[in-house]
């Protein structure tokens, strides 16, 4: 058995398994191991062997398609099924790859879907940040992605292509791609986000910005003396200052008409920036109701989705006049994909029909999207989201009401407040209508169905039901 470094790539194994085949050395008589030591063989080509032209080694260019993609996977398998089916396609199997039953082709073939699926995520979710300047005055920008498998390099020129005028790089754990304007250039991969600091200093910011934002007090002009516009671009809150200001023109308008007096200020809530200053990325894929599902399932923002059967997204109108946020899918849900088609839902509907609400003109959906659970027996216990899952979640929930932009939102229980409105709210305290006009002209809290529930008394079940029918109506006045 020979140790074969096979290098870092495709290139450099395919050197190197051209030189092992003009040797004649078998599959099972080599051990691909990468960086393995002292005793390994690199790719160079010994010189008492002759590495055959590329003419004499003839394999279907599907190979080379395949083998391309394989090679990009995680698994250090990937090398030696190479190989094999090399070997296999050079010695009397012309047509393997025909045989998408044999046990090597179908395995390449799995890990070489993989690695496309890799890529194409990457392409949807990478996000550039403005990381400053360079000295000839052009920005640079840079984003932080995590594959599972080796596809920088793969993914990198549809970038140096969609973003051929900016300076960019993308660092991630697996290799960092670098683009200058006229050069790509790939470098080894660094082990942590280099924005993780930064970012939680700018979200504490953008955070403590929009909170203490009041649209109903903007004056834009003593904004501007105190912070000239000139400055906004280097600070972590500027990307916020053009909408909050578009925005509560707009929202202050609606609101004067509609209730015909100044709002009252608002509780110190967030606000739904941080997704508009997302989507202004030079990266970022825009999204609307017909692409939000495939994004949603491809979440990988915590853990949840590993147990989950699916991410399950808010079902309705794209214009609804009412959204309706609850906890999280339940067992039914996560197995149909639909929000609130289980007991909580049929219950949410009762209470809505004899609130006067029609559900098929409200759009529904979830705080959090994949169902969180924990085997009991048979049975798949419901389990509380944390607040880590609950704001890793926040911003599918947040591009859904940028989406929609509901007139009336209702807010089902502590989670669906606690991603909405932030921490120190109490669905007992402050249950009814509460004032969060950056979230929409009306913000309903009230209890989640599933609490009525659980409620073992019948008079008290009964009259909390009746409650809820009463908060539910607030929507339809
Ligand atoms: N409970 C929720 O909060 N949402 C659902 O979709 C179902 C049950």
């Amino acid at each position: 058995m020979r140790s074969i470094d096979p290098g870092p790539d495709f290139a450099s194994w395919r050197g190197t398994a051209r030189r092992l085949l003009a040797e004649g050395l078998k599959p099972e008589e080599i051990l691909w191991e990468r960086e393995s030591g002292l005793f390994s063989e690199t790719g160079t080509p010994s010189p008492d062997h002759q590495v055959p032209r590329s003419s004499e080694l003839t394999v279907p260019k599907s190979f080379l398609d395949l083998a391309r993609n394989v090679a990009c996977h995680r698994d250090d398998s990937r090398w030696a099924l190479l190989y094999q089916i090399l070997w296999r396609l050079t010695h009397g199997e012309p047509d393997l790859l025909e045989i998408a039953s044999d046990p090597d082709v179908c395995r390449a073939r799995g890990m070489a879907k993989n690695v496309s699926r890799e890529i194409h995520k990457m392409h949807a979710f990478v996000r550039f940040r403005k990381a400053g300047e360079n000295h000839d005055g052009r920005e640079r920008f840079t984003a932080w992605f995590e594959p599972e498998h080796h596809i920088v390099e793969a993914a990198a020129p549809f970038f140096r292509k969609r973003f051929a005028n900016m300076d960019w790089s993308i660092l991630t754990p697996k290799g960092c791609a670098f683009w200058n304007g006229e050069e790509l250039v790939f470098t080894e991969g660094v082990d942590r986000d280099p924005f993780e600091n930064t970012d939680q200093l700018e979200e504490a910011w953008r955070t403590y910005y929009s909170s203490i934002f009041n649209p109903a007090r903007l004056k834009t002009k003593a904004m501007q003396a105190e912070m000239p516009k000139r400055y906004w671009k280097n600070l972590p809150e500027a990307g916020l200052i053009d909408s909050l200001v578009r925005d509560s023109r707009h929202r202050l308008d609606r609101m004067v008409e509609t209730t015909g007096q100044t709002p009252k200020p608002a509780r110190p809530v967030r606000y739904l920036e941080e997704l508009r200053e997302a989507s202004r990325d030079p990266g970022a894929a825009p999204f609307d109701l017909t692409n939000f599902a495939r994004h949603l399932d491809a979440c990988r923002r915590c853990s949840l989705w590993e147990r989950a059967t699916c991410a399950v997204p808010g079902e309705g109108p794209a214009d609804a006049r009412i959204m309706i946020v609850g906890e999280q899918p339940g067992d039914r849900e996560d197995l149909e994909g639909r929000p609130f088609v289980g007991p909580a839902g049929k219950l949410l509907d009762r209470a809505l029909a004899e609130a006067g609400v029609d559900r098929s003109h409200a759009y529904l959906t979830n705080a959090v999207k994949h169902f969180k659970w924990t085997p009991r027996g048979k049975h798949r216990l419901h389990q509380k989201p944390d607040v880590g899952e609950i704001e890793a979640c926040k911003t599918w929930l947040l591009r859904e009401l940028d989406i929609v932009a509901p007139r009336v939102l209702i807010l089902l229980g502590a989670t669906a407040a606690r991603s909405s409105l932030g921490p120190g709210v109490s669905v007992t305290r402050d249950r009814g209508r509460i004032d969060a006009p950056q979230l929409a002209e009306r913000v309903i809290l009230t209890v989640h169905p599933s609490h009525l529930l659980r409620l073992p008394e019948k008079a008290k079940a009964a009259a909390e039901y009746r409650r809820f029918v009463a908060d539910l109506a607030l929507a339809a006045i």
